[in-house]
């Protein structure tokens, strides 16, 4: 792209104030940025006009879980069910670790947080340690594969080959890169991060399978035989990974995915709860929580949006080819974005200074027919880390870890 190409597309979504910089660059730095502006898709800052006004819900009615009783009833056929599968190494994990994990505030990227008390106690040891477990119970590895992004990539890498993958069989496990956005200010303007870079964020977490596909990972995975893949959050550090009895509940059910839920705390608890959208499986976002959906009963008299997701998905990986090319919602978030301001000094807000846009997985859901929500205590599968303290963070995830008998 030549600088008047360049000009004309910044022209187009009212950004040419990326190229003030332009002239006093050097031809290498030039390059760079045209490339950046070619690359870009400025098209997804007309959702900045209205923040959260992007998705039209459909009716939303109520959609019950498998719940922990009946699971307990055939917990041994399911889990044989579930071995099964991974011994026929049907089942890949894919780590969703692009994010920026702003709300922790390491530099690092969030797998690389060291959690523990007396010894080092790695997010990411966390979780491999329990897809472990599942690896010895089956006695064959699991197909691992990790998504990152531009900003961790590299770190992410070396941090595991420093650590030696913690023990994890190191050809088993793939990494791929995600897409990037651009972020904006609260005027819809694109911020620099440098004189010659835009300031971009990962694109959220629903393009993990489109980016999977295009980078070979999902070609990998097949030549493996693998038909489902078990997609889960890096910041739970008790997340069940490729757990046989969810696995086999999923797959015996017939349904094209399987969702692990928890039982809201409150009707009111800010997580997303399974529901049905227009007679599909969907998730309703706690802010899109009518006070009608808060009160609903269900036939038992408990609350009827009672189950809420925790970011750990088995989808049929055949459906997903099938929706790749759905165009997902586009989500506004708030955020804190690095940038330089007017006299080139680099700022790290303390507080949130505009938008990212991002695709979510739980989006997913809502394009395939069927999923079974499949209940588990959350004291023994939740242990979320957003913040440093307070509500899902460092603090209340050892607290958890502890109550489980891991060490720290
Ligand atoms: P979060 O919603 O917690 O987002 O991600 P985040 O960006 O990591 O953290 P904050 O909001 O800035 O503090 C949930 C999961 O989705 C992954 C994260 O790595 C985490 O496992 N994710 C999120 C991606 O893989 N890519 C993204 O673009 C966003």
């Amino acid at each position: 792209m030549n600088l008047e190409q360049a000009r004309q597309k910044l022209e187009k979504y009212g950004q040419l104030h990326v190229l003030d910089y332009y002239e006093g660059l050097t031809d290498e730095q030039k390059q760079e940025l045209l490339k950046q502006i070619d690359e870009t898709d400025f098209s997804v800052i007309r959702y900045a006009e209205n923040p959260h006004g992007n998705q039209v819900r459909g009716k939303i009615t109520p959609l019950g879980a498998m719940e922990i009783s009946e699971i307990e009833k055939n917990k041994e056929h399911f889990t044989e069910a579930g071995l099964k599968a991974l011994r026929e190494q049907k089942i890949g994990a894919v780590l969703l670790a692009g994010g920026m994990g702003t709300r922790l505030g390491s530099d690092d990227p969030k797998c690389m947080y060291d959690i523990g008390i007396t010894k080092p106690v790695y997010i990411m040891q966390r979780l491999i340690e329990n897809l472990m477990d599942v690896v010895r119970e089956a006695g064959v590895p699991v197909p691992l594969f990790i998504m990152t992004s531009d900003k961790n990539h590299e770190k992410t890498v070396s941090f595991m080959e420093e650590m030696d993958y913690f023990g994890y069989d190191k050809d088993m496990v793939r990494f791929f890169k995600q897409d990037m956005a651009p972020a904006v200010d609260y005027n819809g303007k694109v911020y620099m991060e440098t004189k010659y870079r835009i300031a971009t964020s990962p694109n959220g977490n629903g393009g993990w399978f489109l980016s999977m596909m295009k980078s070979g990972a999902l070609d990998r995975a097949k030549e493996l035989g693998v038909e489902w893949l078990n997609i889960f959050a890096v910041d739970n550090v008790l997340q069940r990974i490729s757990d046989p009895c969810f696995v086999g509940a999923t797959l015996e059910s017939g349904c094209a995915t399987g969702a692990k839920v928890v039982r809201k705390v409150t009707p009111d608890e800010k997580v997303g709860a399974l529901c049905l959208e227009d007679g599909k499986p969907s998730i309703v976002e706690y802010y899109d929580m009518t006070p009608e959906l808060l009160e609903a009963k269900d036939e038992k008299g408990q609350p009827a949006y009672n189950f809420g997701v925790i970011l750990n998905y088995l989808f049929r990986e055949k459906d997903l080819e099938r929706i790749v090319n759905d165009v997902l919602p586009v989500h506004v978030v708030e955020k804190k974005i690095p940038y330089m301001d007017k006299d080139g000094n680099e700022v790290k807000p303390e507080e949130p200074n505009g938008y990212k846009f991002e695709q979510l997985a739980v989006d997913l859901v809502r394009e395939l027919d069927t999923c079974l929500p499949y209940e588990v205590l959350r004291e023994k599968e939740f242990a979320p880390i957003k913040n440093k303290t307070g509500i899902d963070s460092v603090e209340s995830a050892r607290e958890l870890c502890k109550a489980n008998g891991i060490e720290l």
